[in-house]
């Protein structure tokens, strides 16, 4: 049985790459649509489970920089799918959970923006559990975004070359105070990273699942938490 704060190899952070709506959908003859509607429940779902294990850091990948190369139309769904979770968000993060929207908000639809910086500002004080959703997110551009805030400092005198460490870099990505990934998680067999958490996953381990998004839940979650207790991490020593 896993309970979090019972070991202290249960992970910290978990990040997941919901991938495979698609094929999900595909494989019932239905549209792309019927599989990212199934893949929101299964979101939900996870969430539900993280709480319940006690997961005190769980990010989603919900929206990739390179997801805007999708024709409109997928994209208009799943627009819309944002907008319909979002609006029922506390009622599936908990109303004590905080959550962050990791990724450059500016493309989005100003209602679907409005509502995130609405969840982030209601939810800003709670400790207890931190939810995010990767949306417009890819690893680059948060490393490119904090380095820009670096030379902005720097322009104005703030800072010198010489405080440009990884704790200062680390503090300005979207992640902002959470600790680095512990474990990554992507369904649908694929195994790559495809621009998630690149530099907050340097010491993460990978978990890879044959299981489609929409199928997964509780269950496979706690499968994936197994196998990284029953790993051991070295961070470079011996
Ligand atoms: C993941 O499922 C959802 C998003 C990337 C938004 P996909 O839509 O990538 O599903 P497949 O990979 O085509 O099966
Ligand atoms: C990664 O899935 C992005 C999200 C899960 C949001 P993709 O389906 O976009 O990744 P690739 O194209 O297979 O690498
Ligand atoms: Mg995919």
């Amino acid at each position: 049985m896993i309970i979090a704060g019972s070991d202290n190899h249960f992970p910290v952070h978990i990040g997941i790459i919901m991938d495979g709506n698609g094929r999900w959908a595909k494989k019932r003859m239905l549209p792309r649509s019927a599989g990212h509607r199934a893949g929101a429940e299964a979101m939900r779902r996870t969430c539900d489970a993280c709480r319940k294990l006690g997961v005190k850091y769980v990010t989603f990948y919900t929206f990739s920089t390179e997801n805007w190369k999708r024709p409109k139309d997928e994209i208009d769904t799943l627009m819309s799918l944002f907008e319909e979770y979002l609006d029922k968000a506390e009622s599936f993060t908990g109303k004590k959970a905080r959550i962050l929207f990791l990724g450059d908000k500016s493309p989005f639809p100003v209602t679907l923006r409005d509502r995130m910086e609405e969840l982030e500002k209601n939810s800003a004080a709670y400790d207890s559990m931190t939810i995010m959703f990767a949306m417009n997110y890819g690893g680059r551009d948060d490393i490119v975004h904090a380095a820009r805030q670096i030379a902005e400092y720097s322009v104005k005198g703030d800072i010198s070359p010489a405080d440009v460490d990884e704790n200062l870099l680390q503090g300005l990505l979207y992640t902002k105070g959470a600790p680095d990934a512990d474990l990554i998680i992507r369904t649908s067999g694929e195994q790559r990273l495809s621009n998630f958490l690149l530099w907050q996953s340097a010491y993460a381990e990978l978990y890879f699942t044959d299981v489609l998004w929409p199928d997964f839940g509780e269950k496979e979650l706690k499968a994936a938490i197994d196998s990284f207790m029953q790993r051991q991490r070295r961070f470079g020593g011996v």
